[in-house]
C-alpha cells in the first residue's frame, strides 16, 4: 500500500462526493479490479465478494470468456439500434425461448425497465379484453424497481412517498397470503406481479400453494401472472428459473442483473398469447439488446444453464446453509434460502456487521435492517465458503 494510492482513493471519494448525485450509501473503499470471487481496492486490499454486484456477476469477476466476447463483438459491431436485425439479439432471443416457457422476448436495459415493459404488456392485454381491466396487483416485501410504474408496485413507503403520485390502479396484498390476494384479484385485474423468491425484501421464498393459487386466480380472471426473476432467475436458486421449483409457469417473466454478465440488460419474456396484443411502435428502446450485451448474455445463458453449474449452485447453497446453521448461536435467528440466494436473519441490525466485514475482507449485503444477504458469484467454491464462515464467526463475536 503506497501513500499515492491512499491519496488516489481520497481524491476519488472527494470527486464522488462533489459531483455524483448522492443517491447511494457507498462502502469506504475504491474498487479497481477483480478476478473470480475476489475484488481489489486502490490500496491493494482484497475482498471476498459475497454480493456479486447484487446478483450480477454470476460468473465472477473478469471471466475470460465474457471478456473475449466483449472484445470480439466490440471489434465487429457495437451498436446498430433496433431498426435493424442483428445476429446476437435474434440468437439470444431464440435461446431464451428454447430454455424457458416463453415464445417471445422484449429486450431492455435494466430490471426496472423490464418491469415497466411487463406493466405495459399487461395494460394493453387487459384493455384488449375490456377498457377497465387495468388493475395491477403486487405484494408486500416485493421490489420491482425505481421508475414510476415499477415503484407503484414496490411496497416501500420510504421509496414511494417523495415521488407520489405514482402509477395509478396499483394494489398491494401481503406476500404469501392467498386469501388476501384472492380478495384483490378480479375481473379488473390485468396482471399480478410476484418474485418467487423475494430478494430485497429479506429472502422470502413463496410457498408452492401461493404461486399455484395465483396461477389459478389469474386463469380465472384472465389476468397475466408475471414472475419477477430479476434477482432469483438465471441459475441463482439452483434451477435455471426459480419458477421451476414450484411447478408453476408465468405468462411473463422479467430478467436483468446476471443476464448481461455485468453489462446492462433487461428482458421481458412472454407467451404468444401476450405477444399477440403488441403491435409495431407500442414499445421500444434505442440501446436494448445491442450486439455486445447480447453476445455476452449468450455466454452467460449457456454457462448458467449447464446442469453441472446448476448442481454446483445447489451443492454450494446447501453447504452454506449447513455451515451457517452450525454457527447459529452467534446472534443468528434464522437462515433461509434457495441455492445461492441466502438470508441470515440476525437478532440485531446488520449495518455494523457489514462494515466490519469490509475491515475483514468480505463484501456482504443486507436485505432490510436485520437480514444479511449472501448472493455470491455462482462459481463460489468450498474454500471461499469456509473463509466466509471463519470471517463471519470472528466478526460477529467481535
Ligand atoms: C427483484 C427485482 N426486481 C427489479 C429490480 C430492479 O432492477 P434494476 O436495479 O436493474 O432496475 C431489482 C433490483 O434489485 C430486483 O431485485
Amino acid at each position: 500500500m503506497g501513500i499515492s494510492t491512499m491519496a488516489a482513493a481520497e481524491d476519488i471519494k472527494t470527486k464522488d462526493a462533489e459531483h455524483v448525485l448522492g443517491t447511494y450509501a457507498r462502502a469506504p473503499f475504491v474498487l479497481t479490479h477483480g478476478s473470480g470471487m475476489t475484488v481489489y481496492d486502490t490500496e491493494g486490499r482484497s475482498y471476498l465478494d459475497f454480493s456479486a454486484g447484487i446478483a450480477v456477476n454470476a460468473l465472477g469477476h473478469a471471466d475470460p470468456e465474457i471478456a473475449a466476447a466483449i472484445r470480439t463483438q466490440a471489434e465487429t459491431l457495437i451498436h446498430a439500434c433496433n431498426l435493424y436485425h442483428t445476429v446476437p439479439q435474434a440468437e439470444l432471443a431464440t435461446e431464451l425461448c428454447e430454455l424457458s416457457f416463453a415464445d417471445k422476448v422484449f429486450f431492455c436495459n435494466s430490471g426496472a425497465e423490464a418491469n415497466e415493459a411487463a406493466i405495459k404488456l399487461a395494460r394493453k392485454y387487459g384493455r384488449s379484453i375490456h377498457p377497465g381491466k387495468t388493475q395491477v396487483v403486487a405484494f408486500t416485501g416485493g421490489f420491482h424497481g425505481r421508475t414510476i410504474g415499477a415503484l407503484a408496485i414496490t411496497a416501500r413507503e420510504k421509496y414511494q412517498a417523495p415521488f407520489r403520485p405514482l402509477m395509478g390502479d396499483a394494489h398491494l396484498a401481503p406476500f404469501d397470503d392467498l386469501d388476501a390476494a384472492a380478495s384483490l384479484i378480479g375481473p379488473e385485474t390485468c396482471a399480478v406481479f410476484v418474485e418467487p423468491v423475494q430478494g430485497e425484501g429479506g429472502i422470502h421464498i413463496a410457498s408452492p400453494e401461493f404461486l399455484k393459487g395465483l396461477r389459478r386466480l389469474c386463469d380465472r380472471f384472465n389476468a397475466l401472472l408475471v414472475f419477477d426473476e430479476i434477482q432469483c432467475g438465471l441459475g441463482r436458486t439452483g434451477k435455471l428459473w426459480a419458477y421451476q421449483h414450484f411447478d408453476v409457469e408465468p405468462d411473463v417473466m422479467t430478467l436483468a442483473k446476471a443476464l448481461g454478465g455485468g453489462l446492462p440488460m433487461g428482458a421481458a419474456l412472454m407467451t404468444d398469447r401476450v405477444a399477440k396484443v403488441i403491435e409495431v411502435g407500442d414499445h421500444g428502446s434505442t440501446f436494448a439488446g445491442g450486439p455486445v450485451v447480447s453476445q455476452v448474455a449468450r455466454v452467460v445463458l449457456r454457462r448458467v444453464s449447464d446442469p453441472d453449474m446448476l448442481a454446483h449452485v445447489t451443492a454450494m447453497g446447501d453447504l452454506l446453509v449447513k455451515r451457517l446453521t452450525e454457527i447459529r448461536s452467534l446472534h443468528i435467528k434464522a437462515v433461509r434460502g434457495l441455492g445461492l440466494m441466502i438470508g441470515i436473519e440476525m437478532d440485531r441490525e446488520v449495518k455494523s456487521l457489514i462494515e466490519a466485514g469490509y475491515q475483514n475482507g468480505v463484501i456482504l449485503l443486507n436485505a432490510g435492517p436485520k437480514v444479511l444477504r449472501l448472493l455470491p458469484p455462482l462459481i463460489v467454491g468450498k474454500g471461499e465458503i469456509e473463509q466466509l464462515i471463519e470471517i463471519l464467526t470472528r466478526t460477529i463475536r467481535d
